[in-house]
């Protein structure tokens, strides 16, 4: 039963426990600081205090997982696209997002290299699409496994001047480990060195044979440094979007997964969450992994505030009482208090597994030092 210890209780009613030890005695129970206390005990005490005991809490941790209902047919929405850049080191991914959103990121990076995921959404045909960039570097491997299991495309970007490399078939398994289509970019192609055959010979050892040579994988030849081709990537996004008809509930809680998150000097802890169902808002209680908070303020990919945001949005957040990692779940709880309960109760699982691990280390580093 989700009982509080003597201890807990006092750091609750913010007494010694020696205090609550001593009141527990002079109502003939005797206990001491880590015994758990029943209901009746706990209101007791509670009540000496004049503190109403509102609802003794019995938390199931496991009730995060469970919380994500099945949303029935007739609420489900047409959602835009979620479409993951992935692709070797220095193929072209981020030039081919800043052509696409006309802006220069690429200039902007350390060494041109790509550390983080971005997220963005542009709109193309009145239709929206989000897009997430991931690093090629061969250090960011979890980054594109994160990558590829939030998206519903993968756009594989593949110097035609370079061809397949590690990091694209990394990507490659990545997409297939998470049952993702794949788009494959041909990039570079104004190169004089160009070879989008070679691209395409090399990528069939890999399952992704071409229309064009009897498969059934979308080649796509481009130029993000010239814009050309980009057009028809997009349409082929949108084609596969039709086909797919992926959808979510707008009319419900939010849920989805983190992006990134650190924590900012002036405003704390920064996540950025990829709404994946739902609707966030400001002011939402919200569970992320193993902190929870309340959305003090959302800002957009343009860097402008907004109220709530729809499924398929990313948007950066700020009210959480610590910092998420990447790749976290979160979940909004109507009630605060129970998004309080969950965060807390998650919280001090990890901590519990962290113990565990910590005192499953020692045991080890024992045995090896005999
Ligand atoms: P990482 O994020 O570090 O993996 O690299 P990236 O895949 O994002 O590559 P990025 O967009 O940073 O481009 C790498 C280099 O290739 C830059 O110098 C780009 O200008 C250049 N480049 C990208 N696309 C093209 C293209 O279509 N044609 C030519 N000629 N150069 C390109
Ligand atoms: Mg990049």
């Amino acid at each position: 039963t989700g009982s509080l210890t003597v201890g807990e209780l006092a750091g609750k009613l913010h007494k010694e426990p020696s205090e609550i030890i001593k009141k527990l005695f002079m109502l003939g129970v005797m206990a001491t600081i880590n015994q758990d206390l029943d209901k009746d005990s706990i209101e007791l005490i509670a009540g000496e205090y004049g503190v109403e005991v509102e609802e003794v809490i019995v938390f199931d941790v496991t009730e995060f997982e469970g919380y994500a209902t099945e949303d029935q047919e007739d609420q489900l929405q047409i959602r835009p696209p979620v479409v993951t850049i992935m692709g070797h080191v220095d193929h072209g991914k981020t030039t081919l997002l800043d052509s696409i959103r006309n802006t220069k990121v690429t200039a902007g990076e350390a060494g041109g290299i790509t550390q983080h995921i971005g997220a963005y959404q542009v709109v193309v045909n009145n239709k929206k699409i989000t897009f997430l960039d991931t690093p090629g570097h061969a250090a960011f491997t979890t980054m594109r496994a994160r990558g590829a299991q939030v998206t519903d495309i993968t756009i594989l970007v593949v110097a035609a001047d370079d061809g397949v490399m590690p990091q694209t078939v990394e990507a490659i398994s990545h997409a297939k480990a998470a049952e993702v289509p794949i788009i494959v970019a041909v990039n570079k192609m104004d190169k004089e060195s160009a070879n989008p055959d070679r691209v395409m010979q090399e990528l069939t050892e890999y399952g992704l044979v071409s229309e064009a040579w009897g498969g059934d994988t979308i080649f796509v030849p481009l130029s993000a440094l010239s814009g050309d081709g980009i057009d028809e990537l997009l349409e082929m996004i949108l084609l596969v979007s039709e086909v797919e008809e992926w959808k979510a509930n707008p009319n419900r809680a939010a849920t989805g997964t983190v992006i990134e998150a650190q924590l900012d000097k002036g405003r704390g802890s920064v996540a950025t969450l990829l709404v994946q169902n739902g609707t966030l808002r400001v002011g939402d209680s919200i569970v992320v992994g193993n902190t929870f908070g309340r959305v003090r303020a959302m800002v957009n990919d343009l860097g402008r505030r907004v109220k709530e945001v729809g499924p398929s949005t990313p948007v950066e957040i700020t009210g959480l009482s610590d910092v998420p990692q990447a790749g976290d779940q979160f979940m909004v709880f109507t009630d605060e208090k129970k998004a309080r309960q969950v965060g807390e109760a998650r919280a001090s699982k990890q901590l519990d597994e962290q113990r565990k691990e910590g005192a499953k280390l020692s045991l080890d580093d024992l045995f090896e030092q005999i």
